[in-house]
């Protein structure tokens, strides 16, 4: 898988580039369909069979990339591909931290294939993988983690998304004494924390997006951490789209292995504007600098990558 490296990192690198006429520009769209047309034209030129098994876009919702589009040459590698052209399109178009172009990519037939809709996710870094069961109570798996991290509860910290639907959970948490941080956007490299600085976070738990949940899964895979998620149904609609897409049972939670099976993967993803870990693209006339984070199943650990590339925009 690491020999795509170079590959991807163009991919996410030129659509970052090319989202930044519509950096604060209020216009969410364009910088997404500026995102999506760069990654698609960069993906189809590396020498793979890929497949789209979960991103944004349905087969009638041009210009996104679609779940079950084939991307690549046609010859090479056979692969699952998840991606988010941008994840943070509001901050994105509100010239905000945390926009980021992303992509992930693993052997077919092992990253989870589903439509593009909410997800509940549980991540934790090493010291605690094992003890997690989304299945159990919120709290149960904050005493597990705790115990695992030979600590308190009230010594937790739990990153989470500043959204309504959180309330219940958060007030969990609080009740508990355990620290809550909360977060505006962008759950993809929020996902990384417990791995990457398990000294400051012991747990993310959130309800965001399916596409970055399996982004993700690729990463913390390759960190050695452990994620379960649990598909989070609005209406009967999304459950029938689910069970049309194969999912054997939609309402039931998805252990690590069925959100990314393999244990070969890699993550790459290019910062638009600041976020964790990366600095947003710096650009002057002629050139624009970019910074990425790549991680893979060999070096299991995040590398930044930093570039410096011609600024032509498309
Ligand atoms: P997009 O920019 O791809 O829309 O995602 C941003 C994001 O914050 C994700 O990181 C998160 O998973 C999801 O949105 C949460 O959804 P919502 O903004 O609807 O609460």
């Amino acid at each position: 898988m690491n020999h795509l490296i170079k590959d991807f990192l163009k991919v996410t690198e030129e659509a970052a580039i090319q989202t930044l006429p519509w950096v604060g520009s209020g216009n969410k769209n364009g910088a997404d369909q500026a995102a999506t047309t760069s990654m698609r034209n960069n993906l189809n030129q590396i020498e793979m069979q890929g497949v789209i098994v979960i991103g944004e876009g349905e087969i009638d919702e041009a210009p996104m990339l679609y779940i079950d589009e084939q991307v690549g040459t046609g010859t090479g590698s056979k692969l699952d591909i998840a991606v988010d052209p941008i994840d943070g399109t509001t901050p994105a178009a509100k010239g905000k931290d945390n926009a980021i172009c992303v992509i992930a990519a693993a052997p077919k037939g092992t990253l989870l294939h589903a439509p593009d809709m909410y997800m509940e996710k549980m991540i934790v870094g090493k010291e605690a993988a094992g003890v997690i069961d989304l299945d159990a109570p919120l709290l149960d798996n904050l005493i597990a983690v705790a115990k695992a991290k030979n600590k308190k509860v009230s010594e937790l910290c739990v990153i989470i998304q500043d959204r309504p639907r959180h309330d219940d959970a958060v007030r969990i948490m609080r009740e508990n004494g355990v620290t809550v941080e909360l977060f505006q956007d962008g759950d993809v490299l929020k996902s990384l924390l417990p791995c990457v600085k398990p000294d400051e976070y012991d747990m993310l738990y959130n309800i965001g997006g399916a596409p970055e949940g399996v982004l993700s899964a690729v990463a913390i895979k390759c960190l050695g951490g452990e994620m379960q998620a649990r598909l989070a149904f609005r209406n009967k609609e999304e459950y029938d789209r689910c069970m049309r897409m194969g999912l054997e049972n939609p309402k039931a939670v998805l252990r690590h292995d069925q959100l990314a099976g393999s244990d070969q993967g890699l993550f790459v993803a290019t910062a638009i504007t600041d976020t964790e870990f990366l600095k947003g693209i710096q650009e002057n006339s002629s050139n624009a600098t970019t910074q990425s984070l790549v991680i893979d199943d060999k070096s299991k650990q995040l590398n930044i990558v930093e570039s410096i590339k011609e600024l032509v925009l498309v």
